[in-house]
């Protein structure tokens, strides 16, 4: 199988040029100017840009969570996924309470196994960490599955104490483990919930008031503190305010490993959306919660001047009618959750590089070769280069379209971007050297992705 890529404007996270990009089986053998020879598939990109495949690194594809499951599974999302320009992702998989790491990584392989239709890899949650299991973290490891995520929030159901946090983070800096936190100081937000429900504030818009933004800030400064006496680098997933951005910049002041991703729809939405009256508030409960407008050009700056060096989605999308609802007259019941795998290319070029936030290059950086960096996939994944996997998009940046529930991919009865108007997307998408999305039609096969056995961390970043 060989397939040549002609006439594309090359952008990687450093380089921007104009060149052809031979492809062998499942990786990029040869680039120049001007290949002349002959392949089984030529890809005309004149006018297109060429980037190496997007990777999310945060989503929860079939998840039990809030009394219900995340509507895609591994065959709707990583198809919507495709269609967006993303061809790698991490998932989240969880450590059942009281069993092994093991259990957990099988259940998550059993899900994807079969139906995902690009590469996909896995983060483990860990739920409970007693002396006696500490040693199985060297085992994910050894699977590939490099990284693990904690949570300073959902007391009773997934947040562990500061004590389990630190024992992670010291075993993690031995191994070459990243541990990847949820920051927002759980306890205290159960108690302005409880207070909030007994003054009969029920709507959406009152979960985003009962987790404030000075709780992430908050637990991220613990959470980073903690991983600074353990001596181990830590990265905070979906930062979503100033008060969190503030305490990574400091970090990174000091020269400490701390690294962080933020997610489209804090660079997008904001908290008075939620406040309707008709529920529709409840299409933006997820957690941490929407902040109040201004927060998004800080997180626009902390991209910019790489104290966040990743964008992800947090993609765990809830139906509107038969789960959202589920927390109709009590927002605590509703479940936490939104769906966006499909457009965090469009909407990090449309609100980076249209509107002249980022460049053409840190958007690459910050959505596909950060995140194989960081995650242990470079140069594999992340990257155009001779030897990579040939996870490549044609992304043409004049595409013109509106973002809407009735044209997007993803199972999920409503989209949080409806009507958004966005110049680029994605026109051809390979995965491993195969053309899986094409004039917007699939073309992928489920079960042809598979699961990537991750580096330990430890790559360097620029
Ligand atoms: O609301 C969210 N973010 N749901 C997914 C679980 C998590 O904390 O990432
Ligand atoms: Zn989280
Ligand atoms: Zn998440």
């Amino acid at each position: 199988m060989s397939t040549l890529i002609k006439n594309g404007r090359i952008i990687t996270a450093e380089q921007n040029y104009i060149g052809d990009i031979f492809i062998e089986n499942d990786k990029i053998t040869l680039i120049g100017e001007n290949l002349d020879m002959s392949a089984k598939t030529i890809i005309d990109a004149k006018g297109k840009y060429v980037i190496p495949g997007g990777i999310d690194v945060h989503t929860h594809l079939d998840m039990p969570f809030g009394g219900t499951t995340s509507a895609d599974d591994f065959y709707t999302g990583t198809r919507a996924a495709a269609f967006g320009g993303t061809t790698s992702l991490i998932d989240f998989a969880i450590q059942p309470k009281g069993k092994s790491f093991k259990e957990g990584l099988d259940i998550w392989k059993a899900k994807a196994d079969g139906k995902a239709t690009i590469d996909y890899g896995f983060h483990m949650i860990i739920t409970d960490l007693p002396d006696e299991r500490i040693s199985e973290m060297s085992n994910m490891v050894n699977e590939g599955v490099t990284s693990f995520k904690l949570f300073l929030a959902y007391p009773n159901v997934l947040m562990v104490d500061d004590a389990t946090i630190f024992k992670a983070m010291k075993h993690a800096a031995k191994i070459g483990a990243l541990i990847c936190m949820h920051a927002e100081n759980g306890m205290v937000i159960d108690e302005i919930v409880k207070e909030t429900v007994a003054a009969g504030n029920l709507s959406p818009v009152y979960h985003a008031h009962s987790r404030p933004a000075l709780a992430e800030g908050e637990a991220t400064h613990r959470a980073i503190a903690l991983a600074q006496m353990a001596g181990a680098p830590v990265y905070i997933v979906h930062l979503t305010c100033n008060d969190a951005l503030e305490k990574v910049a400091d970090a990174r002041a000091k020269g400490l490993p701390a690294f962080a991703e933020t997610c489209p729809q804090y660079l997008f939405h904001s908290i008075d959306e939620m406040d309707t009256p008709d529920f529709e508030g409840a299409k933006l409960v997820f957690s941490p919660p929407l902040r109040e407008k201004w927060n998004q050009e800080k997180l626009w700056a902390g991209l910019k001047q790489n104290t966040l060096q990743v964008v992800a989605t947090d993609h765990c999308p809830f139906n509107f009618k038969g789960q959202k609802d589920m927390g109709i007259d009590d927002f605590t019941k509703i479940p936490n959750g939104g769906p966006s795998i499909e457009n965090r290319l469009q909407l990090t070029f449309q609100g980076g590089v249209v509107e002249k936030r980022i460049s053409l290059n840190r958007w690459v950086e910050v959505n596909s070769t950060n995140p194989a960096k960081i995650f242990g996939m470079y140069p594999r994944k992340g990257s155009i280069s001779v030897g990579s996997d040939a996870d490549i998009v044609i992304w043409d940046p004049e595409a013109e379209h509106v973002i809407s529930v009735e044209t997007h991919h993803m199972n999920v009865d409503y989209s949080m971007y409806e009507g958004k108007k966005i110049k680029g997307n994605a026109d051809t998408v390979l995965s491993r050297g195969k053309v899986i999305v094409q004039n917007n039609e699939f073309k992928g096969v489920a079960g042809n992705g598979s699961f990537i056995k991750r580096s330990p961390f430890g790559t360097p970043l620029d």
